[in-house]
């Protein structure tokens, strides 16, 4: 879910819509608005933010204050009642909430005891009604029913509150959900993220865990829990407004797909230079040691990310022959995990808020082991979190399907196999330098791929009905394999699995026929010949066969009906190559069956319920 809040000098309602579109990647069932303006009103709606902007067009909304949330639905369905801001009792109190309140139910019960009435399923609405109840049994103020509350509360949030009895007071807390604030002239926002903020200000604090902060009359105090006063540090922002529109794009999704020579390139500044053979990550330096003496590498996150996690198993184990495991962070959680000494964990996120990778590090961190962030938000939950890491750099990602953060991943979780690799010396020297050389080329590698995008856009037409997709690969290209069937389930709707290319004998194999589009990503490298084989295979029981192929591949163009050319790199770089024509084909079959690309259905862009 996405919360955004304003108290100040302007009228509330503008910045807070748009505030709301900005973060409508984080979920957009349901959308709600709380003002004061002869009260403390709140008008909410199923639906996109739109949807609730239209509803409202001829409603008279002044107000200098204001909470608005956008949902993403985990308790109750996404309706007009289920969607935030929710009411207390009395009315005179209005919260938005992101997260999950574990305990509700046991808290409702005892609410339901005492007379209260509930209007929604949502968790978030007994919260409101539980600070209230404490409100006025210990007849205490806002802020310390508030903090009494939370006290008893187990699970996560985000929230702000505001009420009619205090024009120009807002009180948000947080516990593993983001909450910035952004700092202005005579006037305070508050947000999920920093998106919503930059067009006003760059001075931000990161509301910590634990902590609560209240603004009251233009005045910002923070305290924890505890009720012990903190002192807030202000970060000043480095994002720029341009960052995070779509410019000129159809969708965001394109534009970040289109923007990746940049991201990667992005990624790359600073810490790479072919030419004098040098490579540094700077935010590893104090535990290099840990990583390059690591016994084990256990590699956690989720989505695209677990799936660029396993692109780096490939590559740590190859160069720098250390063992890894890729882990699911949601399962490594629940487990019991066995974390031995000399033993190293690096989680990957793009948004730095998931909650499972980062209750998996919290974990990990519990017994000891030393934790790597690759992440790429930066001041989110995880990079604090973690001991050490390097930041992808590859700018805001909006589009719900990751693209360029994939990218921007690999990328640096390559340079930092390289630079373990090279530290023990389990590459050569020369073998060195053509990675840091074909690295480098990898910008103009990937937009000269991007280059036949209208190529990619026919064959999108010819399979944009297709009920069915299977995508394989081998080595460095099962990854991209799974990455290929997931973006396409995740926007255009139609069921794609992704399999290592051999297995498709033991399994997917009695799935094909003549109607099934079969994606093969058969770039020349060690695993090639092998791959040829199971493209007869496919062919054999008249599949249709996809493939991405090396520039200048002869043999498989007699075969497949389409091939996608992408330029020749070294093997353990080719992901970087091959995940393109993938995302691309997913995204034109997407836009032509009229699917809602940036936002598909229930899916949420940054997840931070378990
Ligand atoms: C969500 C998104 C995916 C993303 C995953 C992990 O499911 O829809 O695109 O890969 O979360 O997110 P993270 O921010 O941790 O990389």
């Amino acid at each position: 879910c996405g919360i955004v809040a304003y108290t100040g000098h302007k009228e509330a309602y503008p910045i807070i819509i748009k505030g709301l579109k900005r973060l409508e990647y984080r979920g957009y069932d349901s959308t709600g608005v709380a003002l004061l303006n002869g009260g403390l009103n709140v008008y909410k709606k199923k639906g996109k933010v739109s949807d609730l902007e239209a509803h409202l067009k001829d409603v008279h909304l002044a107000g200098n204050i204001g909470i608005g949330h956008t949902r993403w639905a985990t308790h109750g369905a996404p309706n007009d009642v289920n969607a935030h801001p929710h009411y207390s009792s009395d009315k005179k109190l209005a919260i938005i909430h992101n997260g999950i309140i574990e305990n509700y139910s046991v808290i409702k019960q005892d609410l339901i005891n005492k007379g209260h009435i509930f209007l929604s399923e949502t968790d978030s609405e007994v919260l409101i009604h539980f600070i209230e109840d404490i409100q006025v049994h210990a007849n205490c103020s806002l802020e310390e029913a508030v903090r009494l509350a939370l006290q008893k509360v187990v699970g996560a949030y985000a929230i702000v509150i505001m009420s009619e009895d205090n024009p120009r007071r807002l009180i948000a807390a947080r516990k593993g959900s983001p909450l910035v604030i952004g700092v202005g002239k005579d006037e305070y926002f508050l947000a999920s993220d920093a998106t919503p903020i930059i067009e006003y200000t760059k001075e931000v604090i990161y509301l910590d865990d634990h902590h609560i902060a209240v603004i009251a009359n233009n005045h910002l105090s923070i305290k924890s829990l505890e009720d012990i006063p903190i002192i807030p540090y202000v970060h000043t922002l480095e994002l720029e407004l341009e960052s995070i529109e779509k410019g000129g794009y159809e969708h965001f999704m394109l534009k970040e797909i289109f923007e990746q020579p940049k991201s990667v390139k992005d990624s790359m500044r600073g810490r790479i230079n072919a030419h004098k053979g040098h490579i540094l990550l700077g935010g590893l330096r104090e535990y290099i040691n840990k990583l390059t003496q690591a016994q084990r590498i256990i590699i956690l996150g989720c989505g695209t990310s677990w799936h660029a996690g396993l692109v780096a198993e490939y590559v740590f184990e190859e160069l720098a022959r250390i063992p890894v495991e890729v882990e699911y962070a949601s399962e490594f959680r629940y487990r019991n995990p066995i974390i031995n000494e000399g033993d190293v964990v690096i989680a990957i996120s793009q948004s730095g808020e998931t909650a499972d990778t980062l209750a998996a590090i919290e974990l990990a961190k519990s017994k000891g082991a030393i934790i790597f962030g690759v992440c790429n938000v930066v001041g989110s939950s995880i990079p604090r979190a973690t001991h050490a890491g390097a930041y992808t750099h590859a700018g805001p990602e909006i589009g719900v399907a990751s693209t360029k953060a994939f990218t921007a991943q690999v990328t640096v979780l390559t340079m930092m196999a390289i630079v373990v690799a090279k530290t023990k010396g389990t590459i050569s020297d020369s073998l060195y330098r053509e990675l840091l050389y074909a690295l480098e080329a990898i910008p103009d590698q990937i937009q000269k791929t991007l280059n036949n995008h209208s190529q990619i856009k026919y064959i999108s037409s010819i399979f944009r009905d297709a009920r069915n997709f299977l995508y394989l690969g081998r080595g460095y290209n099962f990854p991209v394999a799974l990455e290929g069937a997931l973006k396409l389930k995740e926007i255009s709707y139609i069921h794609a699995e992704g399999y290592p290319a051999a297995e498709m004998k033991h399994g997917p194999i009695a799935l094909i026929d003549e109607e099934m589009p079969v994606v093969f990503i058969a770039t020349q490298d060690s695993s090639y010949e092998k791959v040829v084989s199971n493209i007869q295979e496919v062919r054999a029981r008249k599949g249709r066969v996809i493939a991405v192929v090396t520039e200048g591949d002869k043999l498989i163009k007699q075969m497949a009906e389409f091939v996608i050319e992408i330029p020749a790199t070294h093997e353990a770089l080719v992901p970087l190559l091959s995940v393109i024509p993938l995302q691309l084909l997913s995204y034109y079959i997407a836009v032509m069956r009229g699917c809602n690309v940036d936002q598909p259905r229930n899916l949420a862009k940054s997840v931070t319920v378990e």
